[in-house]
């Protein structure tokens, strides 16, 4: 006798953008995601703004993310949101939300963390794409985090080092605006880039002990460098923006790949996989070529879909403790700071 399917219907709402999504066991049936446009005219997410938008979201993503997955709602076997960490006031919308629906369908309701679900999410069904074998290292790199995390098993993850300060997109988004670009500014700078001369500029590589990173010195330098060099040209930055994004990302690629390489060495693993609205850069995805190469990795970077805040990436950890039968209790909260492994 074989079992009935599982089907998930995850949220995620932990920032700024608000997603649903159907799994039927480990394959993402829908992934849906509204990206709030709003937050671009201040440059960076106004959290206010990012609630508000949620609630007006969520609604109409469930219904389609069930559409699109051809799912009746009563067909559903649990609910699974993002608890943590986040804005709260964003958390709060998918927390409430998934309460509801849950008490409302009596169906178990499953609390996921956002930052296990960033690793976990190499674990989603692919074509073609195996995921890591334990023990793996997991990079996961976007605009609000920056972790290299030790994975022994589904549920059992360490992290080894993070950033002390920005997280690597906010170093992109950052350096971005000194150059004038609209937010967030990570991708344009890896266009130009592709045109520029990685060496024409040096920034300073941070030194920080362990695993951990700062990137907070680099947006300093890149701003006292600009500002010297304007002040003697006033069309520095348009005359040489192909090369200065290049040196920019050429560095941030730099530190990254550091501490990463250093973790490899200090654990023996050399099963690499990235995750994050960051590993869409070309400037790690050629670090990581060469790292398989040079250095006899294997490395894994989910589809961009499941890379930047996604629900099927909750939808998946939801599916791994609905079968272990972790589920939450209504009396769950949304926790703005929720360390992985606590
Ligand atoms: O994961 P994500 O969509 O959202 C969160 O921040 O959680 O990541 C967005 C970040 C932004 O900082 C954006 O600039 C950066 O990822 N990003 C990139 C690229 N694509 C997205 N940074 C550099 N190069 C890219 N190609
Ligand atoms: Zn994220």
């Amino acid at each position: 006798m074989s079992l009935p399917p599982v089907y998930i219907l995850a949220i995620e709402s932990s920032c700024d953008d608000t997603s649903a999504s159907v799994l039927r066991g480990a394959e993402a049936l829908s992934n849906v995601v509204a990206t709030q446009h709003i937050h671009e005219e201040y440059g960076g997410v106004v959290p206010e703004l990012a609630s508000r938008a949620h609630q007006q979201h969520i609604v109409p993503l469930v219904h389609q993310a069930l559409a699109k997955a051809n799912i009746d709602k009563k067909q559903l076997s649990a609910i699974a949101f993002t608890r943590g960490p986040g804005l709260l006031g964003s958390l709060l919308v998918g927390t409430s939300f998934a309460k509801s629906l849950s008490l409302g369908l009596g169906i178990p309701l499953i609390e996921v963390n956002h930052m296990e679900a960033h690793v976990l999410a190499h674990f989603l069904e692919t074509p073609g794409k195996q995921p890591p074998p334990f023990p793996f290292l997991a990079m996961t790199i976007s605009g609000g985090h920056t972790q290299i995390i030790r994975v022994d098993d589904y549920f059992r993850m360490e992290i080894l080092g993070e950033t002390l300060d920005d997280a690597a997109g906010e170093a992109f988004d950052k350096s971005a605006k000194l150059l004038g670009f609209p937010y967030p500014g990570g991708p344009l700078i890896d266009k130009h880039a592709a045109q520029g001369d990685p060496t024409r500029f040096t920034f300073p590589i941070p030194k920080v002990g362990g695993f951990d990173f700062s990137f907070s010195g680099l947006k300093t330098s890149i701003l006292y460098f600009l500002q010297r060099e304007t002040a003697a040209n006033p069309d520095f930055i348009s005359q040489n923006r192909d090369d200065i994004c290049a040196s920019i990302q050429y560095t941030i690629v730099r530190i990254l790949m550091q501490k990463l390489r250093k973790a490899s060495k200090a654990t023996g693993i050399k099963h690499v996989a990235i995750g994050g609205g960051v590993s869409a850069n070309s400037g790690i995805r050629q670090a990581l070529k060469d790292a398989e190469r040079e250095w006899g990795w294997t490395t894994y970077i989910p589809p961009f879909e499941y890379c930047t805040d996604n629900a099927a990436m909750i939808g998946i950890v939801g599916y791994f403790k609905y079968l272990q039968g972790d589920f939450a209790t209504l009396n769950v909260s949304a926790k703005a700071r929720y360390r992985l492994g606590s």
